[in-house]
């Protein structure tokens, strides 16, 4: 097991097989409405070994929403029955949030907005780890990987702008890596990892993708899974990017 090799040797393949996981396997994915939530579901019933892919969102799971702890933790209830699961990825999240997009000033913040932000993309998937880590296997190798963004990461920001997104999205790895800390402790071949999956068409990107350099929904899959069955497990949580590269904090 590796920490993730650098973009230039990185050829990911369309059918990804795990190598790392024991088979054969179940995994869950949350948010797989979404582009690149189903690309993920796609790709794992694709994956040699994997038996089930169970998909979670607001249309297959009654009344499902990152606001309502309740809805969650049943939607983690129904589904423990299935598991456990040895991959889970949590594929929500959003940058428009109640027809506003990300602010580009400090003048154009309001604690509303903000406050929604972090409520989708932050406290959720707080919410999202706390039901659905008893989910994975107590033994053996497993993969809780969360959808981030490279704008999330503090040392990476030289553009600004994008206030609410980047401060919920960072608050979301935080509290992915608080969790993988704990989670070390009774799984420890557990591997934790947050995701940059690149600039993929969807409807959360497409308002904002002009002059970005784009990448298809399965190739970034690909490339995201065949970057986590390298990852090693440890008393910490990984940030890394599509080609493989670890994203400082
Ligand atoms: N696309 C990119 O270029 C890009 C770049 C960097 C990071 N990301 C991250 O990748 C993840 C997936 O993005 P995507 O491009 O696939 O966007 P997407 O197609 O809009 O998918 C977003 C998913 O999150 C779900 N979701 C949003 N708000 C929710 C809520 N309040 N309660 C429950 N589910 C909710 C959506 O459900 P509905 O279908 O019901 O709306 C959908 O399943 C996000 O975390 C995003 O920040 C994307």
């Amino acid at each position: 097991m590796f920490p993730p090799s650098p973009s230039s040797t990185f050829t990911p393949t369309q059918t990804v097989s795990l190598q790392s996981i024991e088979k054969p396997f179940k995994a869950l994915v949350l948010g797989s409405s979404g582009t690149i939530g189903s690309a993920f579901v796609q790709a794992l019933q694709c994956s040699p070994g994997c038996s089930q892919v169970v998909g979670i969102s607001r249309t297959s799971h009654d009344k499902f929403a990152l606001e309502d702890e309740a809805s969650i933790a049943r939607a983690a209830m129904h589904e423990k029955a299935n598991g456990p699961f040895s991959v889970i990825v949590d594929a929500t999240g959003a940058l428009t949030i109640d027809g506003q997009g990300p602010e580009k000033r400090l003048a154009a913040l309001n604690a509303g907005q903000l406050a929604r932000a972090f409520e989708v993309n932050a406290i959720g998937r707080a919410l999202v780890l706390k039901h659905f880590i008893d989910l994975l296997p107590r033994q053996g190798r497993c993969l809780f990987a969360v959808l981030s963004a490279r704008v999330g990461s503090l040392s990476d920001n030289k553009l600004g702008g994008w206030y609410g997104y980047r401060a919920s999205k960072a608050a979301g790895n935080m509290f992915l890596q608080t969790a993988a800390i704990e989670s070390h402790r009774t799984r420890p071949e557990a591997v934790f990892a947050a995701l940059q999956p690149g600039t993929v068409v969807s409807k959360l990107s497409s308002p904002f993708q002009s002059g970005h350099t784009t990448v298809a929904a399965e190739d970034s899959v690909a490339g995201l899974l065949t970057a986590l069955d390298r990852l090693e497990a440890r008393a910490q949580a990984w940030f890394i990017d599509y080609q493989g590269n670890t994203i400082d904090w």
